[in-house]
């Protein structure tokens, strides 16, 4: 094989960095077909040495900074699989760009609040700053949507973006098990993120539509204009309403372009149980894209987990060797169409609402009235069991209605004397 071999340093050796180079060592052969060249980890940094990580590290160098390590001379390829948004991460991926270096990286929290400017820095050293294995494991989404989809104006992408989230519903659903007890197996496959709490509060999956809306409308990345909702509330009632009116619970981001500008919103949401997304269960996760030549694609696989992160990583470390590369999010950063964010007040669509209240007579009429004064129409009311005087649930579904007055309705149902808690809602997503 000719060329000059490609040398990579790994930053991060946690379940996606062993991943990696356990890929890089048993796929050796076909990558350096697919590269032109060998591809030579020369290099790696983690924090505890003497970790065993089921990897030989004898022939690499080992460095206990990995800032350093983006700063050696020696290294063509910086690979960034820390995580975090700030601190060692992102020190090092602008020393790796400062000092000549492409890099790689599965780090959404990185590039979700700082993906713009690392962007403007790669771009303006003509360096790759590929980031794959950021969004849906190893679905090759970002590739698709910046490349095989080039030729499209994209309208919307919406998909299931969190396996922890998916596989702790899907059991929930499946097998009756608490939330709680369903996170901790997540952990232990690896899925989850070392603050599991941006899994579940749907931090993790925000971050991953904020780097796909910039993919898919050329836009600057804007996380801090993502709607963001977790799974924490979702209870086995509701997962057991939802299966008497035909939906399942998914945890969707949803990015769509308005007439006000770009909605960028993640929350649970119920779709029709006969919809394709809803049988997307346990740790897969799927990518729906709306173009105007092309209509709807789909993509589907697993979201997490040390390999298939590690395969999105390494299509992009192959890409880097045999020199393609296009502008980090499809179009120059400095050309970034300026989209204002369509506020989650315009959302229009139909509400799932479960209330606990006194079961007595006149209660419903009570509840009806303020989703009157406030232009909500029902769609249909449910109410399982009796107990007068007692706590009973009642569920009620709504016709399209705007977010604003649901919500509207929902703090004044809130404020009735015989509502004893919080009104749990969740939206209706017809797709
Ligand atoms: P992880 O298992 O927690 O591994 C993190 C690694 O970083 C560990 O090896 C740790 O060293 C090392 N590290 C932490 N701080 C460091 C520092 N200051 N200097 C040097 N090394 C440091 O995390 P992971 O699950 O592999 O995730 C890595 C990245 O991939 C994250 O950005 C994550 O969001 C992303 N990602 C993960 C998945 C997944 O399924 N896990 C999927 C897609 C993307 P020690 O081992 O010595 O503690
Ligand atoms: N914690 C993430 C998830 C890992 O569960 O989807 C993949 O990014």
């Amino acid at each position: 094989m000719s060329g000059q071999p490609l040398k990579i340093a790994v930053a991060g050796l946690g379940t996606v960095g062993a991943g990696v180079l356990k890929l890089l060592s048993q796929q050796a052969q076909i990558l350096e077909q697919r590269c032109g060249r060998k591809v030579v980890v020369t290099a790696v940094s983690a924090r505890d040495r003497s970790k065993d990580r089921g990897v030989d590290l004898s022939a690499v160098r080992w460095f206990d900074d990995p800032v350093a390590m983006a700063g050696a001379p020696d290294i063509d390829v910086f690979v960034e699989l820390i995580g975090g948004s700030d601190g060692a991460a992102k020190a090092a991926v602008e020393t790796a760009l400062e000092t000549g270096k492409h890099v790689v990286t599965a780090n959404k929290a990185l590039l979700a609040n700082h993906g713009t400017a690392l962007a403007e820095r790669a771009e303006g050293r003509g360096l790759s700053l590929a980031f794959e294995a950021a969004v849906a494991g190893g679905i090759p989404v970002i590739k698709a949507l910046r490349e095989g989809l080039a030729g499209n104006r994209v309208t919307e992408v919406h998909g299931i973006l969190n396996g922890t989230c998916n596989y702790i519903l899907t059991e929930m659903r499946t097998t009756g098990r608490a939330f709680a007890d369903v996170l901790a197996e997540a952990q232990t496959l690896g899925y989850a993120e070392a603050d599991p709490s941006f899994d579940i509060d749907g931090v993790d999956a925000a971050h991953k539509l904020a780097v796909l809306t910039s993919v898919a409308f050329g836009c600057p990345v804007d996380f801090a204009s993502v709607h963001v909702e977790g799974i924490r509330h979702i209870s086995a009632v509701d997962m057991a309403y939802a299966e008497e009116l035909g939906y399942r619970i998914k945890l969707l981001g949803i990015a769509r372009l308005t007439r006000l500008g770009v909605e960028q919103r993640v929350h649970p949401c119920m779709v029709p149980k006969d919809a394709p997304i809803a049988a997307v269960d346990g740790v897969f996760n799927a990518v729906v894209a709306q173009g105007d030549f092309v209509d709807r694609v789909w993509l589907v696989g697993r979201g997490a987990g040390a390999g298939p992160t590690a395969s999105a990583v390494v299509a992009d470390i192959v890409d880097v060797a045999r020199g393609r590369s296009t502008p980090t999010f499809g179009v120059p950063a400095g050309q970034f169409a300026r989209l204002e964010p369509s506020p989650m007040e315009a959302r229009t669509g139909a509400y799932y609402v479960r209330l606990m209240v006194v079961d007595r007579p006149g209660v419903i009429a009570e509840v009806a009235a303020a989703l009157r004064d406030h232009n909500v129409s029902m769609e249909s009311f449910l109410q399982r069991g009796r107990a007068p005087g007692e706590a009973v649930p009642v569920v009620l579904t709504t016709h399209d209605t705007d977010e604003a007055s649901m919500q509207r309705a929902l703090a004044a149902i809130s404020a009735q004397a015989a509502v004893l808690e919080p009104p749990r809602m969740i939206r209706i997503e017809q797709f």
